[in-house]
């Protein structure tokens, strides 16, 4: 298997920990390259379902390494949950490695996502409070701590009584919120680092050393395209670079040594958070493809948004990674929906046609989608195991997205088990 890039191309949530878990079965090494544990990947085999946050979906296999870059940002606290959690299910976790220079999130963090969240009143996020955005956003003030500073007490103890007092002020003088114990964070911080301490690994000589032993490596995008920091919506975004290349600058790979970018699609659409979403489906339509799909943050448990498939917001994730395959994941859910919707193209209000996203958000919202309607299906097709084996109408509705988007589709997930997929 060559270097593969597997991303979201939607919103997030396209089923990429399933699509990873599947392409392991013959990788050495699986690598996450950017965000935290704002993602959550869903992985079920037989009767047992896991979610992933921070660790990559190769974990599962144990034959598998796997790879915590230092574009990510850890909650080491959220990581150490889910290391002891995979080891009380007997997942054994000495494969794995943690770029010791990954950024950490800190209670400062966290308290900063939410009250910026509330200051933002009508024009929320709608961010999974986990600090996120404030930890990439001190990494780039030059203000961030870095996993390997919590290996050292005098090291820690100077940059955290700086930044701690620095954002203390802040939230005492202009939210009026009670200070967070610098002291405490330092011994809690020593403590996670010591537990951390045995994974760590210059991630720039675990991918150098697996490239050169021609090793198959996976990298494991988080979030979704349409969520990217730079050709996302912003600003209902994250805040890291959620597209191949945010992949390569995430960890140590060069942009010469990726093979093949893989896009994860949905054969429809769902956003959580706020932002917006051309091809929202407010009635009882989405509402049954919410209960199908089980369309609930695995993270938040938020209710995600539904949306007819916008094959206009499909074609930028296509552009923007250099996709050269598509998964279309869970058809099965379409099922007994008739007619199906597909958006290629937006209309404004004065009939002016539009094939792409405007730069503009205040444009972007109020254009209409225009739709070709497909004949929908209405026999069960989680035991198809081929593409002939469909039913004619989700065939037609396949071959219409790859004729528009003109990327070829190579998978179709038609169920959430490792099973349920049909290979192209
Ligand atoms: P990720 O963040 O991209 O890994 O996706 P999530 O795990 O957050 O959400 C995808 C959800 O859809 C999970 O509950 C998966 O088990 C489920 N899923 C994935 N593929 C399919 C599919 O083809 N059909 C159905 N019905 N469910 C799927
Ligand atoms: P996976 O990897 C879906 C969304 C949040 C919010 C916005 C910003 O499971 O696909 P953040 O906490 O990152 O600052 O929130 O991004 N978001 C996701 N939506 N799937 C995800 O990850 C997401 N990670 C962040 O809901 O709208
Ligand atoms: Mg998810």
């Amino acid at each position: 298997m060559p270097t593969k890039i597997v991303v979201g191309s939607q919103w997030g949530d396209e089923g990429k920990g399933k699509i990873i878990d599947i392409l392991s079965k013959q990788a050495n090494l699986v690598v996450r390259s950017q965000g935290g544990n704002n993602a959550g990947h869903t992985i079920k085999i037989g009767h047992k379902t896991f979610v992933l946050k921070l660790i990559p979906s190769g974990i599962l296999y144990d034959n598998v390494n796997c790879l915590i870059s230092c574009g990510t940002v850890i909650n080491p606290e959220a990581l150490i949950d889910e290391i002891k959690n995979l080891q009380s299910q007997q997942i054994s976790l000495n494969r794995l490695k943690i770029d010791p220079l990954a950024h950490v999130i800190t209670p400062w963090h966290i308290a900063f996502d939410e009250i910026l969240e509330e200051a933002r009143k009508n024009a929320k996020i709608g961010t999974t409070k986990n600090g996120i955005g404030p930890c990439y956003a001190d990494k780039a003030y030059r203000l961030g701590l870095r996993l390997v500073d919590l290996t050292n007490k005098q090291t820690l103890a100077e940059k955290l009584k700086f930044v701690g007092t620095l954002k203390n002020q802040i939230l005492e003088r202009s939210f009026n919120r009670p200070p967070i114990d610098i002291n405490s964070t330092i011994e809690a911080f020593l403590n996670f680092g010591e537990f951390l301490k045995p994974f760590f690994a210059d991630g720039v000589q675990v991918l150098k050393q697996a490239y050169e032993n021609n090793e198959n490596i996976l990298f494991e995008g988080a979030q979704g395209s349409l969520l990217d920091i730079n050709f996302g919506t912003y600003p209902f975004v994250t805040s890291s670079s959620t597209t191949a290349g945010g992949i390569c600058t995430g960890s140590a790979i060069g942009p010469t040594k990726i093979d093949e970018t893989i896009g994860v699609a949905k054969a429809y659409l769902t956003r959580v958070g706020e932002g917006p979403m051309p091809t929202e489906i407010s009635n009882e339509i989405g509402a049954q493809i919410r209960e199908v799909g089980h369309e609930f943050g695995t993270n938040t448990k938020r209710a995600r948004r539904i949306g007819w498939l916008d094959c206009v917001l499909l074609k930028r994730s296509i552009a923007i990674n250099g996709l050269n395959k598509l998964v279309v994941n869970k058809l099965d859910v379409l099922q007994n929906i008739n007619p199906l919707k597909v958006c290629y193209a937006y209309k404004d209000s004065a009939g002016k046609i539009y094939d792409t996203m405007p730069p503009s958000l205040d444009n972007f919202s109020q254009l209409q989608p225009v739709y070709e309607e497909l004949p929908g299906f209405f026999e069960p097709i989680g035991n198809c195991k081929t593409f002939s084996q469909l039913p004619a109408s989700c065939q037609n509705y396949l071959n219409f997205i790859e004729k528009l988007c003109n990327c070829k589709i190579c998978m179709v997930g038609v169920g959430p088990s490792r099973l349920e997929n049909i290979i192209i």
